[in-house]
Order: C-alpha cells, then sequence, then structure tokens
C-alpha cells in the first residue's frame, strides 16, 4: 500500500475526505523527532526537555508537503488542471514538486514577490519546471493577484486559504505525538507566516481531544518576525474585537488600511514569513483559544543566533524555522514556559533553501555579509568564531 509511506496518509483514519484511489501522495511527511541539548540550554529548559520537529526531510525540503498532498488529492477529485500559488519560496517549490512527480497532468503556476525570494527555493521552482511569474510587490501582493487571477481564470488555488492544505499539516502534529509515544508535550512552538501550520495544529489537537486520542491540549507559542511587525497587533485587535463585540473584518480592515496609509511593508532576514497580512488569521485566533495560546515576536538577530545553535546540534534549518528556537528562549526568559515543560520547537524548512543567510551570518567576508545582513543590523556569529 503506497500511503503507508507518507508520514500523512498513514493517518489515513485520520483525514477522511479523500477516497484512497485519488490520492495524490509523492512520499511527503518524512520527518523526524529529535532532542538537543545545546538547544534546550540556549532556550534554558532541562536537558532531554526541548524537542526540534525537523521537517526539512520532505520531498521538497519544507513542511508544505504534507498540506500539499491533501490539497493536490482534493484537486485530482474536482478534476482540476492549473494550479497556482503565491509563494514566499517553499509553497511554490512544494507545488512545483507534486506536479512535476505525478503524472494526472497538473501544471504549476506560480507568483513570487520581486526580490522576495531565496534562491534555493527559486531553483526548485525552475528546475521543476512551473510557469514562474514575478510580480512588482510582495508576498501579501503576490497572494492578491493570485487570487484574483485564480477567481477569474477558474486556477485550483493551493495558497493555505485552501482548507485541504491545512488537514494536512495536521499529521504534524500527530506524528509528533507519535514520536512521543502519544505523551503530550507542554509547548508547541511554531513559526508564523500565513499562519497556515498554527492553524492546523490547533484543529489537529481539537480533534484528537474531541476523539479520546490525547486527555490534554499542549500550549501553543506562535512566533512572527518583528520584521512583519504585524501579529502582536493583530491578535491584539481582534481579541479585542472579540471582548468589545465589534465585528472583528472591521478592526482588521482598518489595520490593513493604516499598513497601506503608512505604506509599512514586512522586512526581515527570515524571507519565509516576510508576511504582514496572514490570510489564516481568524483560524490561528481559534487555535489561539484552543491552546491556550501566545504570540510573540523575535528580531533578526534573535533568529539567526537560534539557527546557528540547531545548526551547531546537528540539524539545518532555514532562517524563519529558527524563529520557534528563538520564541521559545523569549517565552522561557519572561518565565512563561518553566525549564521543567516539554517543549517542540517546529523546524519548517531545511538549511539548504536559504544558504546566503547562513553564509552571511558565519563569514568572515565583510563584503558578503554586509551585502545580505549589515543593512538589517545582524552581528555575525559570536560563539562560532571561537
Ligand atoms: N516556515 C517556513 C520555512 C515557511 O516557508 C513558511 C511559510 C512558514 C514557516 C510560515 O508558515 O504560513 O503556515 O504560518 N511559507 C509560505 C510560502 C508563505 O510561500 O512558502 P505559515
Amino acid at each position: 500500500d503506497p500511503l503507508c509511506f507518507s508520514g500523512v496518509w498513514r493517518f489515513y483514519d485520520l483525514l477522511p475526505f479523500a477516497p484512497k484511489d485519488r490520492i495524490v501522495t509523492i512520499g511527503e511527511g518524512q520527518t523526524l523527532l529529535r532532542p538537543s541539548d545545546l538547544a534546550a540550554r540556549y532556550v534554558g529548559v532541562d536537558d532531554g526537555n526541548l524537542l526540534l520537529q525537523y521537517e526539512g526531510m520532505n520531498p521538497s525540503g519544507s513542511f508544505k508537503d504534507n498540506g500539499m498532498t491533501a490539497a493536490f488529492s482534493h484537486a485530482r477529485m474536482v478534476g482540476a488542471r492549473r494550479v497556482a500559488c503565491a509563494s514566499t519560496g517553499n509553497t511554490s517549490a512544494s507545488l512545483a514538486v507534486f506536479c512535476s512527480a505525478t503524472d494526472f497532468g497538473f501544471k504549476a503556476i506560480i507568483f513570487i514577490g520581486s526580490g522576495k525570494i531565496a534562491y534555493g527555493k527559486l531553483s526548485q521552482a525552475l528546475d521543476h519546471g512551473a510557469l514562474t511569474i514575478q510580480i512588482v510587490g510582495d508576498f501579501d501582493d503576490a497572494l492578491m493577484r493570485v487570487r484574483e487571477v485564480s477567481d477569474r481564470l477558474g486556477i485550483y488555488l493551493m495558497n493555505s486559504v485552501n482548507p485541504f492544505r491545512l488537514e494536512g499539516q495536521k499529521s504534524i502534529m500527530f506524528r509528533v505525538l507519535e514520536a512521543m509515544a502519544w505523551e503530550v508535550p507542554d509547548w508547541i512552538v511554531v513559526p508564523g507566516g500565513n499562519l497556515g501550520n498554527s492553524s492546523a495544529f490547533g484543529k489537529a489537537f481539537q480533534e484528537l481531544k474531541y476523539l479520546g486520542l490525547i486527555d490534554r491540549i499542549p500550549r501553543l507559542a506562535v512566533i512572527n518576525a518583528a520584521g512583519a511587525q504585524t501579529l502582536d497587533q493583530l491578535v491584539g485587535t481582534h481579541r479585542m474585537a472579540w471582548n468589545s463585540g465589534l465585528p472583528d473584518e472591521s478592526i482588521s480592515k482598518a489595520y490593513y488600511d493604516r499598513l497601506d496609509l503608512e505604506h509599512i511593508r514586512a522586512s526581515t532576514i527570515a524571507s519565509a514569513i516576510e508576511i504582514n497580512r496572514p490570510v489564516n488569521l481568524k483560524k490561528c485566533l481559534r487555535a489561539l483559544d484552543v491552546c491556550d495560546g501566545v504570540v510573540r515576536q523575535v528580531s533578526d538577530q534573535e533568529i539567526m543566533d537560534a539557527k546557528a545553535r540547531v545548526g551547531a546540534g546537528g540539524l539545518g534549518c532555514e532562517p524563519a524555522s529558527a524563529a520557534s528556537v528563538a520564541g521559545a528562549k523569549r517565552l522561557r526568559e519572561e518565565g512563561i514556559i518553566a525549564p521543567g515543560d516539554r517543549v517542540v520547537c517546529i523546524l519548517t524548512g531545511h538549511q539548504l533553501k536559504d544558504p546566503n543567510a547562513t553564509v552571511a551570518y558565519h563569514s568572515s567576508d565583510r563584503e558578503e555579509f554586509d551585502r545580505v545582513l549589515g543593512s538589517r543590523g545582524v552581528k555575525r556569529a559570536g560563539f562560532a568564531n571561537r
């Protein structure tokens, strides 16, 4: 049964929307959960209590494949051929791999913001033969454009506004629990961009609890890049809307209008999460409620320092992924995470996705460093030079 080789469809009974003979799988969901004492000491929790859920072993090198297999299965069910996404690079890489690795006639169309994509990811889209369109603007603009175009031309949209993506991404939590012998950790810490993962995780836990497969729900921490300057404020304003009984659309509209008026653009070395209009905001708010969640933002410096620690401990991740570890450290310092808590940080994408950021951070070559990191005020790897 080819489905048992998929880390997503092994959990078929928990994802019952697709008939088995319609499933599109390329062997996604290959991951590992590994404790890292180097990362534990960095974060400030007891040895053995910091676990890294590594999603870099997926066929396209990021967690996106977990969701893509589900969305592609649905696309096949409804007879779609042309499939599109906007992307900061990983969604598009995954989309391109799924189209090129299967023979159901899928044709990939990708929208990316100008200069907003790490080269490893761009090379994947190109090598796998996707039609790749660069637009003037950033990810938020690209997503708006692809939504318009897909609506107008009847193209199947593969961004995480697609609920089937989130169904597949629930399996990341199934595998974490499986690897922990179904002992629920105290914390799940995940980087937040478009907030698809955090939404999916909340839904997964809610369902597992309902089914009686777990007896409690872990707390969820969603970590935003400070340069995206969005999540704290968005969550704050929406909670205010809920409490005040105001329709939250009006509040988020006011918020987005302000971003437009002040020409505020997301800017962070963690280009994967350089997003300030997350489409899954409402679903994420529900996840935060279900999981007694918190949101925090971390600086580019904190992200790159955490990434180097993760690397020194033997797992290579891209900058956005390391936001989880940087966020855990923050929450530990604030006393919200306790030293005895068991913490799972999700490493969402492979190190080789964005080699430039890594090389610049560790580089003794001033020019390379300045070109990539200089203007961001990030300081070079300190401990690596010792
Ligand atoms: N980490 C990585 C490596 C990502 O590529 C993304 C999102 C996230 C975290 C954020 O996940 O959206 O579920 O909150 N990347 C999208 C893309 C936007 O186009 O590849 P989220």
